[in-house]
């Protein structure tokens, strides 16, 4: 049930997997920051998936209570909760995906670069003790701002000596859950069937929905693209002006964050066959980090799918060219703050 609610097709590649395999159940998931706004819708879902034998839920307050309610839901994993710096190494041992939306969260009038100052000093100490007790994990990095956030967890993992570049994620689901929402509702279309990639990075203009590449094959008008592509670059700053000061995007976030956690159960359980998109060390463009569709296999990213960016439309070629400045300097900006630090 919790694969069918992830479903679009492009994302359901699974049905032949789930057909021809015992579910293995046997992984275990970390949320740090798992008290939070997104934090705990996660845990929920995470809880539901028949992927999972145990859920480590890390936060420095508040986690407890937390921990006890989730685990009374009849689903499989065991629920654990760790509360501080002193539980923190013993919330990753073992791990095989652990997922990060510590942090603050936007408020009206703010960019996600308004966070840096906090989340990376968050961020920074989380990863450090990643690298120190499950370096073989998969990272999801949720926390903004993510074009930064993940450039300092892979220089935090470098220092340690650690760095996998195929294992480190920006999750930039939310990014495509939204493209496929507003172009299906746009363009009528049956919602399971619409599959948008986008690229770039998580932050304003960086965010580059593909919608000459939307599947199933539609046609867009100039201003139908214009409308679309501003919608889903805004589409987080909708959410934070809607909650009028109480954060930012939780539950579409917790919803979009489950999905790449799933995809990222399969893939580990050898589902030959997943693809999301993410913000990873890449060489699709000169930047060292670019979100773009990638394959996903036990090892972490398998492939990057760079036929997404050849014969792009006039419109999107200027977007791309266009996000590159900015992409490039919150990138900076990470490496520089890590590399200070170290
Ligand atoms: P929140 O304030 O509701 O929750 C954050 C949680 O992090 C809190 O429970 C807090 O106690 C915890 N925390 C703070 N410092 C910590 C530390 N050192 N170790 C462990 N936990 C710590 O915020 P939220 O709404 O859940 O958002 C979290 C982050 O996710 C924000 O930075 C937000 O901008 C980001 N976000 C990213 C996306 C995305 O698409 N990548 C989408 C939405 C939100
Ligand atoms: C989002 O896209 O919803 C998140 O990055 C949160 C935000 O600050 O917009």
């Amino acid at each position: 049930a919790l694969q069918a609610s992830f479903a679009c097709k492009a994302h359901n590649q699974s049905q032949s997997y789930l057909a021809n395999n015992q579910i293995r159940s046997s992984f275990k998931v970390a949320v740090l920051g798992a008290a939070g706004g997104i934090g705990q819708p996660l845990a929920l879902l995470i809880k539901m998936s028949p992927l999972v034998s145990t859920l480590h839920l890390y936060d420095v307050a508040n986690v407890k209570g937390v921990a006890a309610d989730l685990s009374h839901c009849n689903t499989p994993s065991q629920v654990l909760d760790f509360t501080g710096t002193p539980e923190l190494g013993d919330a990753l041992k073992g791990v095989d995906v652990v997922v990060i939306p510590a942090g603050v969260p936007r408020k009206p009038g703010m960019t996600r670069d308004d966070l840096f100052n906090i989340n990376a000093n968050i961020v920074k100490t989380l990863v450090e003790a990643v690298a120190d007790n499950c370096p073989d994990a998969f990272i999801h990095i949720i926390s903004n701002p993510v074009n930064s956030t993940v450039p300092i967890a892979a220089e935090v993992l470098r220092q340690k000596g650690v760095y996998d570049p195929k294992k480190l994620f920006g999750v930039t689901t939310l990014d495509v859950v939204r493209a496929n929402t507003f172009v299906a509702q746009k363009k009528n279309l049956k919602l399971i069937d619409v599959d948008v990639p986008v690229i770039g990075g998580h932050a304003g203009i960086t965010i580059l929905p593909l919608l000459s590449k939307t599947k199933p094959s539609v046609t867009f008008t100039d201003k139908e693209v214009e409308e679309l592509t501003v919608r889903i670059q805004n589409a987080g700053t909708e959410v934070v002006e809607a909650k009028a000061g109480a954060g930012s995007a939780t539950l579409s976030m917790a919803y979009a964050a489950a999905r790449f956690v799933e995809s990222s159960l399969r893939a580990l359980d050898g589902d030959g066959d997943v693809y999301e998109c993410a913000f990873v060390q890449s060489e699709l463009t000169e930047l060292p980090y670019f979100a773009s569709r990638i394959k996903l296999g036990k090892k972490g990213v398998e492939a990057i799918i760079s036929s997404d960016l050849q014969g792009l439309t006039e419109y999107e070629q200027k977007a791309l060219e266009a996000l590159k400045p900015e992409l490039k300097a919150s990138i900076e900006k990470g490496v520089a703050f890590a590399q200070k630090q170290a």
